[in-house]
């Protein structure tokens, strides 16, 4: 593909030049009608079986994206009070948010029980913890399947070297738990990993837990988690995540599930990346280029602070040169690498990338930026965090997150 940004009409017919000079860069742009189509897409993804899609609000905590996410149909899930908070705020009932704990303290679970959300205990302590705040309560425990997949060992959320969920050889000790404090296991849940672009290890993900399932009697839900990845690699033509294979793929054995369990429990997935990642990019603009020992550096202001995947995953994100306005074709390409502007050697956005030669006023696209952007942005050398816009369906932009400035910096003194 020549251009994302072009194919797509990703700023709706908007010069980004002119999106630039208005609300300044770095700046967080989203593109509605993209947002919209994925989230459709994963929430359409069972429909046979009574099924949700719980948008994880990890990947991207903007209310008014939040806001979107529940016009869609989308439950959501969150993990803490702070995530809890915005999907109320957002207008997410409490019966719409799954609480999917990883070690928290009393007052945390205890806010959950107060507000009747539902919660998931990662480990055996956890689900004492529950028992000893809500006798009698229903609950629901996280599962670590002993398989992982992703696309960093660091997302590996599934599988014997991470510390989440609660091994198969315990389940016993949860039927123990739940027996002393009079707990119903309303739901059980799982999260492999992140980033999964072929669904077989999904799939058999999926086929294991429902196996884990038959252990559990009157299960009300059965989550299987989040993952689904989107195509980072746009610009190489790297194919999208088979959605529709994969709808065909996970009903028969929901089928063979459903027939050996006896009754039919709501069945949900925990997608993040996929409902926002694409929908969602980053303009920064070029400040300076330079050679050292061989190489050219191409500075801008998109720095780890502003986008830290790169630095914390080697992640890959597309980038498209503009200038003036236009996106420049990709013919008189040469190796660069791209920086931000912290004082760190690992700020490097693209290392060693052939890009279209850059200067000085280029603006650069970030793609793909709508997933783990702005929430894992930091203040890190004082830089303030950037605004967020949303190009809405019918073209209008609005600033659904301003900018942030010094004094709110100064504001936590
Ligand atoms: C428990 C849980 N649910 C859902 C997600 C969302 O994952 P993704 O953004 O890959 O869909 C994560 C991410 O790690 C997670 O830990």
């Amino acid at each position: 593909m020549q251009s994302f940004i072009t194919q797509s009409n990703f700023f709706h017919g908007h010069n980004p030049e002119e999106i630039a000079k208005t609300y300044g860069t770095p700046v967080y742009v989203y593109n509605e009608d993209i947002l919209r189509a994925r989230m459709r897409s994963i929430a359409t993804a069972i429909t046979k079986y009574p099924y949700r899609a719980s948008f994880s609000i990890k990947a991207n905590t903007n209310i008014h994206i939040l806001k979107i996410a529940l016009s869609e149909g989308c439950n959501c899930d969150a993990m803490s009070i702070g995530e809890i908070q915005m999907a109320l705020r957002a207008g997410f009932p409490c019966d719409r948010i799954f609480f999917v704990a990883n070690n928290v303290g009393a007052d945390e679970m205890q806010f959950a029980i107060d507000h009747n959300i539902m919660t998931s205990c990662d480990s055996l302590a956890q689900l004492e913890l529950y028992g000893t705040l809500n006798p009698g309560g229903r609950v629901a425990v996280r599962i670590n399947p002993g398989i992982g997949a992703g696309h960093h060992e660091k997302v590996l959320t599934g599988g014997k070297k991470t510390k989440f969920g609660i091994s198969e050889e315990f389940i016993p000790r949860i039927f123990e738990i739940a027996k002393k404090y009079n707990l119903t296991i309303a739901g059980i849940n799982q999260q492999i990993g992140s980033l999964i672009m072929d669904p077989q290890p999904y799939l058999d993900a999926v086929s294991n837990l429902l196996r884990i399932a038959l252990q559990f009697k009157n299960l009300e839900f059965i989550d299987f988690g989040g993952g689904f990845g989107v195509p980072y690699h746009k610009l190489d033509d790297e194919p999208d995540f088979p959605m529709q294979d994969f709808r065909q793929r996970i009903e028969p054995l929901l089928d063979a599930f459903v027939e050996k369990y006896g009754s039919v429990p709501m069945f949900y997935s925990e997608p993040g990346r996929f409902c926002v990642a694409d929908g969602g990019v980053i303009l920064g603009r070029v400040h300076a280029t330079k050679h050292n020992a061989g190489k050219t550096y191409v500075g801008t202001d998109v720095g780890m602070n502003v986008l830290v995947r790169p630095s914390m995953y080697d992640s890959w994100h597309d980038i498209e040169v503009i200038r003036h306005g236009d996106v420049v074709a990709r013919d008189n390409m040469v190796l660069q690498t791209v920086t931000g502007n912290i004082c760190e050697s690992g700020d490097i956005l693209a290392h060693d990338r052939i890009l279209p030669k850059m200067q000085s006023g280029d603006l650069i696209c970030v793609l793909d930026a709508g997933a783990y952007g702005w929430c894992m942005a930091s203040t890190y050398n004082s830089r303030p965090r950037p605004a967020e816009i949303l190009i809405c369906t019918d073209g209008t932009i609005k600033v659904i997150r301003r900018r942030e400035t010094i004094e709110d910096l100064f504001g936590l003194f």
